[in-house]
């Protein structure tokens, strides 16, 4: 539960644009001033469609800003103060057009020149039509946005005011708000990795058989993204290596996207010297040794014959390096019985210090959904059984212990 006392005194500039969630934005404001922040707004043309400069100015006790091209509101309040007088810009509903035209770095009202100027963090609550939400122009803006550090709350799926169900429905004005009370509480709270690196692996690999075909795996990486995201708020530089997955990029890491071991164990190479390594990636076993160049064909004397080839073990080669070495090299460890034993030896084996073993036997859920239930297993101490809890805690307290074991000089 997020503490909502970290909202007093805050100061928040809230976009509203176009959308008929534009009217749950009068509740967020209510509830944001009753939790003791001051929230001044600016109402885009679309936005004044659908709530009235009144009811905004009245809730939120402020002048309500409309216009770049006003001299009363330039005189009074320049755009760029209004920018920089807030302590978090938050954009609710985030209309399909203002993400574009954030993501093009347009500037042609109040609103998307205020976002331009800003030197603020952003949050940006999408709202709009599932088509419109799905459409890839939207998915593209989205992820250069978030590419920049921009932070998303939703969309929810649901029924929608269009008539149609899916994905697009504005998060709710109580979601909202624990997301902003979160981010203030995780920006004033303790930085214990602040100058330290990290190098995460999440996500599947894909290894190609020939050039449509390839071998994957059921990992959603959302284990693996939640660890980066935990690291990164406790102030570790994170390098966010992952694999094919749906998951947006945690903000704040810098991501790189591969699609195969040996691209995932050359891009973490590539991100040493670091701290800490923590491998969460379900890397394939085996590749095809050598992937066909064309599309293989059906034709011919029966199924073709996959060579398969072993893939380098990433979590191995990076605790067995003898220069830089991260200080502490932690792996996963998914078992089906004996889950203690089994990844005991899987340290041993690996050389890494620490294992996070969980059990993924059928009917555990651990497998893409939302919750785990690990066992943390030290080089040298007994194992802790942690209880079953939402993969965001897990990543949490992962992070945590991992702070408080990572004493001494960062790796630079
Ligand atoms: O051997 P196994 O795949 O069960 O080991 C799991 C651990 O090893 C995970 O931390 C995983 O990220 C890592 N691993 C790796 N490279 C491989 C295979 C596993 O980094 N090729």
């Amino acid at each position: 539960m997020t503490d909502l006392g970290a909202l007093a005194g805050k100061r928040i500039l809230l976009v509203i644009s176009g959308g008929i969630a534009a009217y749950k934005c009068l509740e967020l404001i209510r509830r944001l001033k009753e939790r003791g922040a001051a929230v001044r707004c600016i109402l885009t043309r679309g936005g004044a469609q659908f709530v009235t400069p009144l009811a905004v100015s009245a809730l939120s006790e402020e002048k309500v800003y409309q216009e770049l091209w006003s001299l009363t509101d330039e005189a009074e309040m320049g755009h760029i103060r209004l920018s920089r007088e807030a302590d978090l810009v938050v954009v609710a509903p985030a209309s399909a057009d203002l993400l574009a035209r954030m993501a093009a770095g347009m500037a042609d009202d109040l609103a998307s020149t205020t976002l331009l100027a800003t030197d603020k963090p952003v949050m940006v609550a999408p709202a709009m039509n599932v088509m419109m939400w799905q459409h890839p122009a939207t998915q593209a803006n989205m992820a250069t946005l978030r590419s920049r550090g921009v932070r998303q709350i939703g969309p929810n799926s649901g029924d929608m005011a269009c008539g149609e169900v899916g994905s697009g429905r504005m998060s709710e004005p109580h979601e909202i708000l624990a997301a902003i009370a979160g981010f203030f509480a995780e920006a004033s709270g303790p930085r214990p990795l602040a100058g330290r690196r990290a190098l995460v692996t999440s996500g599947p690999t894909h290894e190609p058989i020939d050039p449509v075909r390839y071998i994957a795996n059921r990992s959603s990486g959302k284990q693996g993204h939640a660890i980066a995201a935990a690291l990164s708020a406790l102030g570790a530089e994170v390098t966010l290596v992952s694999g094919p997955t749906a998951e947006p990029d945690p903000a704040g890491c810098r991501v790189v996207r591969v699609e195969t071991a040996r691209e995932m164990l050359a891009a973490c190479e590539a991100a040493l010297p670091s701290d800490m390594a923590v491998c969460a990636a379900a890397v394939a076993d085996w590749r095809v040794d050598v992937a066909a160049g064309q599309k293989l064909k059906k034709e011919g004397a029966g199924p073709p014959a996959l060579h398969l080839a072993e893939n380098p073990d990433i979590l191995a080669a990076l605790a067995r390096r003898d220069a830089g070495r991260p200080a502490l090299v932690v792996g996963f460890a998914a078992e089906t019985e004996s889950v203690v034993e089994h990844a005991r030896a899987k340290l041993a084996r690996k050389g890494c210090d620490w294992i996070v073993a969980n059990d993924v036997s059928a009917g555990t859920g651990t497998f893409g959904g939302e919750s785990n239930a690990v066992h943390l297993i030290r080089r040298d101490g007994a194992p802790e059984s942690w209880p079953r809890m939402g993969k965001d805690e897990v990543a949490r307290r992962l992070a945590q212990e991992i702070a408080a074991a990572l004493g001494g000089a960062a790796a630079r």
